[in-house]
């Protein structure tokens, strides 16, 4: 069975002391209200990476994870953080290929492939987002675009690799404007993204990703988007801000 994943990205939010009073309220919460099989990964900024590490230790229903990591092994890239520094620290995810990275730092189909190889090959495990724009939606190209992002992206992966990929729908005139995608229309991607993989590496593998919405997802809307059946959890920006929001996220599986 897949896994069932709330991830919050913070983005470029929380000094470090307000983000370590936040994580322990969020560790505090789901310690004693989380009882499914489900797993919150909390995406912070670098600078707090190792200090959650240390306080998510032995609650594995927490863990950490990163909001990016460069493509090379390591060298002269001044202000860039690698993929082994990151997994040193103690985190297991890094989010890879998320839109605001893709249009305000450039970041191409073509770039995210060599950062997820890089990832991948230091022990992290890659969120890797797609999705397509408002623009992209109306001309009726959703699907094209969607699949491009796989196939350049992750589908170049061996099976063995892929499996350690988590996938994020998220479509960017959803993310941080408060207008979600209805569930219809996350499922209907959801399962052309499923399709796609298991024409790629076949029906168990397709079977056994996880794959996240993330859009102005919400306390609110997050019952309804999950309840469809390709529908694996979320991946949260403005309400990971906020414990209670971001743990009652995570509790709509209970
Ligand atoms: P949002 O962000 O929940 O604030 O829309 C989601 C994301 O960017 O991952």
């Amino acid at each position: 069975m897949r896994k069932k994943i709330v991830a919050g990205n913070w983005k470029m939010n929380m000094d470090y002391n307000e983000g370590l009073s936040l994580f322990s309220e969020v560790i505090n919460m789901v310690k004693d209200e989380v009882t499914g099989s489900q797993q919150a990964v909390v995406c912070s900024p670098f600078i707090h990476l190792h200090s959650l590490a240390q306080m998510a230790k032995g609650y594995h229903k927490v863990v950490i994870g990163a909001q990016n990591a460069h493509q090379a092994e390591s060298g002269a890239y001044t202000g860039e953080t690698s993929a082994k520094m990151i997994h040193s620290v103690g985190a297991e995810y890094v989010i890879l290929g998320h839109s605001e990275r893709r249009q305000y730092f450039g970041e191409t189909n073509e770039l995210l492939a060599r950062k997820t190889d890089t990832a991948l090959k230091h022990g992290l495990k890659p969120i890797f987002c797609i999705g397509e724009t408002l623009t992209e939606r109306e001309s009726d190209q959703h699907f094209d675009i969607i699949k491009t992002q796989l196939t350049e992206g992750v589908f170049h992966l061996s099976e063995a690799h892929f499996e350690h990929i988590v996938l994020a729908y998220e479509p960017v005139w959803a993310i941080g404007t408060g207008k979600t995608a209805t569930s219809q229309q996350a499922q209907e991607i959801h399962a052309f993204i499923r399709i796609e993989i298991a024409a790629k590496y076949g029906q168990e593998i397709a079977a056994n990703t996880t794959i996240l919405y993330g859009g102005s997802c919400t306390p609110k809307n997050a019952p309804e988007l999950f309840a469809q059946p390709d529908i694996d959890g979320g991946l949260i920006g403005g309400a990971s801000l906020k414990s209670r929001d971001f743990v009652d996220i995570v509790k709509v599986f209970n």
